[in-house]
């Protein structure tokens, strides 16, 4: 078993405690963190909310949901009740005046020299009022950071007063902006797929690249958050976000270091150079699709419509071509697709390879060289080639794979993606953090394709849940012939 070094003792509080992604994911991965020895029983783990509960109710509430979120976790139940002792709960209203805030004060007392965390499981709403508290209560130290969730804001305008407003109490250095999909495992894979093989990186551009396709399916619909979700919408829910992180790390220049700014620079740099879509390109580089009601899983779901409550115009699907205009990639299309109520949960970046520029073997032999890395679920990496169909008589040519499933290779169960970007706030490690000029510059783009979809109007096109999308979505491949690459 892998030997983890613990991290400095420190104290985390957690606004919006009794949330969804607070039970689902923070306290879980936590849970794993502290039997594995990362976290000192120094440390304090505090949960703020405005549910009326003490830190007893609030322990029993992450007790009860830990079978669910973090299964098979606790074998050794007395070490699992110790990190329960760990946590502490304050019933706090955030947007209440500082002097409401004593029962924060007095739980963090005797910590001022200690890392302070204050995750904002919040509504980014609340992000300027909640650091703004923070300085007010003086419990905002130089040693204390401060954790955003996505999405920081609904557009450039709204991500910058939030941006300015948390920045006026904590300085970059000490601002973290998540992005669970940079702590995916396959996606760090990325980089050292791309840096520390020598194989690698000679093939990866226009040379040798036709196109890329990133797909991100899932097969939820938008379960309890159809509220935020419908003033949302995919572009802003997974594409300014998730989706160009990913496209920023299969095409990034090397960085010189493995170190936060160079590898954010690099990741700048992309965005920068990411081709703007207007009104008169958007017809045929974009499509927007919501899903009707269908069989997900051979189980009966319901249409957006009926989820959300009423008829609306929000995009719960979106396939997108989307270019690099620079040396490495101009002529390369990156072919975005995401959407809920698909019809399999199913994460991964294709990088299809150009096709032989001869054919020795007779035309149509084998296929070109396909590069799948799986992000979810069963991490690993796939690569087709093509090889000598065994036996006498003949030459025929068959298309294989070699196929890395991470989980049978290293026959270890795969931390989720919160679990090392928790550690990683605590280390001071910002590198899989986004900084603020990667959060504008994403922005840039996405509300220029928002503005270009509100001048067009129209609707988005249905497709069935538990399908892959509106049919449209196959046509925007097709119309460059090509086509998605969907296994059975
Ligand atoms: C979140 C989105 O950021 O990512 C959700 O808000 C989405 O809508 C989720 O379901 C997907 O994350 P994962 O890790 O399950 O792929």
């Amino acid at each position: 078993m892998a030997e983890f070094i613990p991290v400095p003792p420190f104290d985390l509080v957690v606004f919006g405690a009794t949330g969804d992604l607070s039970l689902r994911k923070l306290f879980p991965s936590l849970l794993h963190r502290y039997l594995d020895g990362q976290i000192p029983v120094q440390s304090r783990i505090i949960g703020a909310a405005r549910s009326d509960m003490d830190s007893d109710a609030f322990r029993k509430l992450i007790h009860d949901s830990r079978e669910e979120f973090a299964p098979g976790a606790c074998v050794d139940h007395a070490k699992c009740d110790a990190f329960l002792r760990q946590v502490e709960y304050v019933k706090l209203d955030a947007t209440a005046p500082a002097d409401t805030w004593g029962p924060l004060t007095q739980a963090l007392a005797d910590g001022k020299d200690k890392v302070r965390i204050f995750y904002l499981s919040t509504a980014p709403g609340l992000f300027v009022t909640i650091a703004q508290r923070l300085a007010e209560t003086g419990l905002a130290t130089p040693a204390s950071r401060i954790v955003l969730e996505k999405p920081i804001g609904r557009d450039l305008a709204s991500s910058r007063a939030i941006n300015d407003g948390v920045g006026a109490v904590f300085d970059e250095q000490r601002t973290f902006r998540i992005d669970h999909y940079l702590g995916k495992e396959t996606v760090q894979n990325l980089l050292v797929l791309r840096f520390a093989n020598m194989l690698v990186e000679p093939v990866w551009s226009r040379a040798t690249i036709d196109h890329v396709q990133i797909t991100v399916a899932e097969e939820l619909g938008v379960e309890g958050r159809a509220d935020y979700y419908d003033k949302s919408g995919a572009l802003r829910d997974m594409v300014q976000n998730h989706m160009l992180q990913l496209l920023c790390l299969v095409a990034l220049e090397s960085p010189n270091a493995m170190d936060a700014d160079a590898i954010r620079t690099e990741k700048l740099k992309v965005l920068s150079a990411l081709r703007r879509i207007d009104a008169q390109d958007a017809p045929a580089k974009t499509v927007r699709g919501q899903y009707r009601a269908g069989l997900v899983d051979g189980a009966k779901a319901p249409a957006y419509a009926e989820e959300v409550g009423k008829a609306s115009r929000t995009e719960t699907f979106v396939a997108i071509k989307a270019e690099v205009d620079n040396w490495r990639w101009a002529g390369v299309p990156f072919y975005l697709r995401t959407g809920k109520r698909m019809s399999a949960r199913r994460s991964e970046i294709v990088v299809q390879f150009k096709d032989t520029p001869v054919h020795i073997f007779g035309a149509g032999a084998g296929a070109p060289n396909r590069l799948v890395l799986r992000l979810q679920p069963d991490e690993g990496v796939r690569l087709w080639l093509n090889m000598k169909e065994p036996g006498p008589g003949g030459l025929r040519i068959k298309t294989a794979s070699l196929d890395l499933s991470f989980a049978e290779e290293f026959g270890v169960r795969y931390p989720d993606a919160y679990e090392r970007l928790l550690m990683d706030v605590v280390r001071g490690n910002l590198a899989l953090f986004m900084r603020r000029d990667e959060v504008d510059a994403a922005w840039t783009w996405a509300d220029a394709l928002l503005a270009a979809w509100d001048e067009i109007g129209g609707e988005p096109h249905a497709y069935a849940a538990g399908s892959n999308g509106p049919t449209q979505s196959a046509l925007l491949m097709d119309r460059d012939g090509r086509a998605w690459w969907d296994p059975e």
